[in-house]
């Protein structure tokens, strides 16, 4: 098998450049080798104009007008352009937001939480660990698609990982320093009672002794790393210490950890994903996608500017389908990041193909230009040869470096362009490949959670079916099936969730009438003989809409094995693929069944219902 020196993905094209010191160095040194043909690229420095470029010329040669980092994406996005024979951008290119970022949950052991592309890149044996020609490579991928945050341990700081503000400071040092040239820049993950680990007796945010100690911690750490991005924490969430625990709130909590950062530039990003995930099922009052918007709602406004609250883009946690969260429309006065998961722990665990795009696209259009200042996504990158585990899942951290610059991408544009820069695939095939890759969301969401309905995974590895796995558990998770109807109500004379929503929306979802299907079974409970609005009864789409995902995975696995991808990547996608069948044939049989003993309606095509 080839290592990951010869899997680098969309980079093929470049693999000749040599390294650089600086962005301007690495543009040189990219175009140089890249355009070995004659053709010239010059470049224009002019600092003010930051993550922007202005690419022209053509015939001749080109030239890059752009800020210290806006060279660097001016350079890729003209080998991009050329490489995948586009037309090269014209005009001032912006990014729509400051901060794009990739959170990893690499652990410092080497696990990765939630990875499905092997060990960590860079820890292993609770240390750093790793090739550096490697994570030059790293930094390269995420620039050559505008990247420029990489958030490099686990939002659950599990110990010894709180050494990299200490101990291990130089080493982090060292990394950052690599990945420099390529304009990204670090951010590290703490836990709220570190001071506590280190001799305090509290890590109350009022305490003056807790606001020295992250005051003395944050200049150490700035002084190794002055272009630190930044600080992210999960606190009072799944069970990781918080300022509730003193009695403080978010914004209390948040700001002590802000203004010990804000001399040196920091963001300080705050994670929205709070919730009680020791609920009793049996209690109807508590509806967990509620939590993130009663509880910060109040707050908008009581945050110092250079916090950053980082908002799922849904209520409840990476579901197939989710509606947007409300609190992405609601808070005003707050700068928000929303959060993306690339890591396909919900959608297929980088086995099942599940190309995201369109996701964000609908994401970013509801959203509007509103409050939203960053973006981030949970990294789907591994110690595998080619990165992600799937190589197609390669697409999806491809095309989100494009949206987090432009929320107007476009899903199929992006995907053609990894397509063209990855594979030399004859136009036909070409044209497969992207179609199956546009049509793998819809196809994945019709087998396993159709209609809105969430959580029927196996508890813990979430992924396979299990339609009651998190049905009696403390985790907020339930679809509440029983004989006579699925769903729940989430209208004003439910749990009241829909209210959180301004209007239109709020009465769109409100009505099972005009409630969109993809979301009928997260706003309403409602009988299995209910009449859809194609006229079809509710169980009745439910079996469709399985057997037609199963059926469509299956000749999507006919569609791959006509592709000629070259080795190992075909023979990798196709083991996937077996394994993608065998699970969407399952989805189908156990979901099936388990909505027809409920029912004990019979499917009106006669095709086989096991009981
Ligand atoms: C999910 C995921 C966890 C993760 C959490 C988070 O619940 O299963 O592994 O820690 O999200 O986003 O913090």
């Amino acid at each position: 098998m080839a290592g990951w020196e010869e899997r680098r993905a969309w980079l093929r094209c470049m693999e000749k450049a040599a390294w650089g010191d600086t962005p301007l160095e690495v543009a040189k040194n990219e175009t140089a080798a890249y355009f070995s043909n004659g053709k010239t690229v010059e470049f224009q420095l002019e600092q003010e104009m930051q993550d922007s470029f202005e690419i022209s010329g053509g015939d001749q040669g080109w030239r890059v007008r752009g800020g210290e980092t806006g060279v660097l994406y001016g350079a890729y996005a003209l080998i991009r352009a050329c490489e995948a024979g586009e037309t090269v951008p014209a005009g001032v290119q912006a990014p729509s937001y400051a901060l794009r970022m990739i959170n990893c949950w690499d652990n410092m052991d080497g696990s990765v939480e939630r990875g499905y592309a092997g060990r960590s890149i860079w820890f292993e044996g609770n240390r750093f660990e790793y090739e550096p020609a490697r994570i030059r490579q790293l930094g390269r991928l995420l620039a050559s698609v505008g990247i420029n945050v990489l958030c490099v341990n686990n939002v659950n700081v599990h110990q010894p990982a709180q050494h990299l503000l200490d101990g291990l400071l130089p080493d982090t040092a060292r990394f950052a320093a690599l990945l420099r040239p390529f304009g990204v820049r670090l951010m590290l993950s703490i836990d709220f009672s570190q001071p506590m680990q280190q001799g305090l007796s509290t890590a109350d945010p009022l305490d003056a002794g807790v606001q020295a100690w992250w005051a003395e911690t944050a200049k150490r750490v700035w002084t190794a790393i002055p272009d630190l991005a930044g600080f992210l924490v999960k606190a009072d969430s799944e069970h990781r210490p918080g300022p509730n625990t003193y009695g403080r709130t978010h914004a209390e909590g948040a700001n002590m950890l802000a203004r010990a950062i804000a001399p040196y530039g920091g963001r300080l990003v705050w994670r929205a994903f709070v919730y009680n995930c020791m609920q009793d099922w049996r209690d109807k009052t508590i509806d967990r996608p509620r939590a993130a918007y009663d509880l910060y709602m109040p707050l908008d406004g009581a945050f110092d500017g250079n916090v950053i609250l980082q908002v799922k883009h849904g209520p409840y946690d990476f579901q197939v389908r989710e509606p947007l969260s409300p609190l992405l429309l609601g808070m005003e006065k707050t700068p928000l990041a929303v959060e993306f998961q690339l890591a396909q722990e919900y959608t297929g665990h980088q086995i099942d193909l599940y190309y995201m795009a369109s996701l964000w696209r609908e994401t970013f259009s509801q959203m509007g230009k509103g409050s939203v200042t960053a973006v981030a996504a949970v990294s789907n990158l591994g110690r595998d040869d080619c990165w992600t585990g799937h190589p197609f899942a390669m697409a999806n951290l491809f095309a989100y470096g494009l949206f987090a610059w432009d929320p107007d991408s476009d899903p199929e544009k992006a995907l053609r362009q990894w397509v063209k820069l990855t594979y030399a695939l004859p136009a036909g095939q070409e044209d497969s490949l992207t179609a199956m890759l546009m049509d793998s969301r819809a196809v994945y969401e019709r087998y396993t959670a159709t209609l809105g309905l969430c959580w029927m995974v196996q508890p813990n590895i979430h992924y396979g079916p299990s339609p009651y796995g998190y049905e009696f558990q403390a985790w907020g998770t339930y679809n509440r099936a029983d004989r006579n109807a699925v769903g729940i109500d989430r209208t004003k004379n439910g749990t009241g969730y829909a209210e959180q929503y301004p209007e239109p929306l709020r009465s769109l979802y409100a009505d099972p009438q005009t409630c969109p299907d993809n979301l009928l079974l997260f706003f309403h409970r409602l009988p299995y003989d209910f009449v859809m609005k194609d006229g079809r009864t509710l169980i009745q789409r439910i079996y469709d809409d399985h057997f037609q995902g199963c059926q469509e995975a299956e000749a999507m696995g006919e569609a791959l094995s006509a592709l000629s991808l070259p080795s190992p990547d075909r023979e990798e996608a196709a083991e996937r693929m077996q394994a993608q069948i065998r699970n969407a044939r399952e989805w189908r049989d156990v979901t099936n069944t388990f909505f027809h003993r409920f029912s004990g309606a019979e499917d009106r095509h006669g095709r086989t219902i096991y009981d």
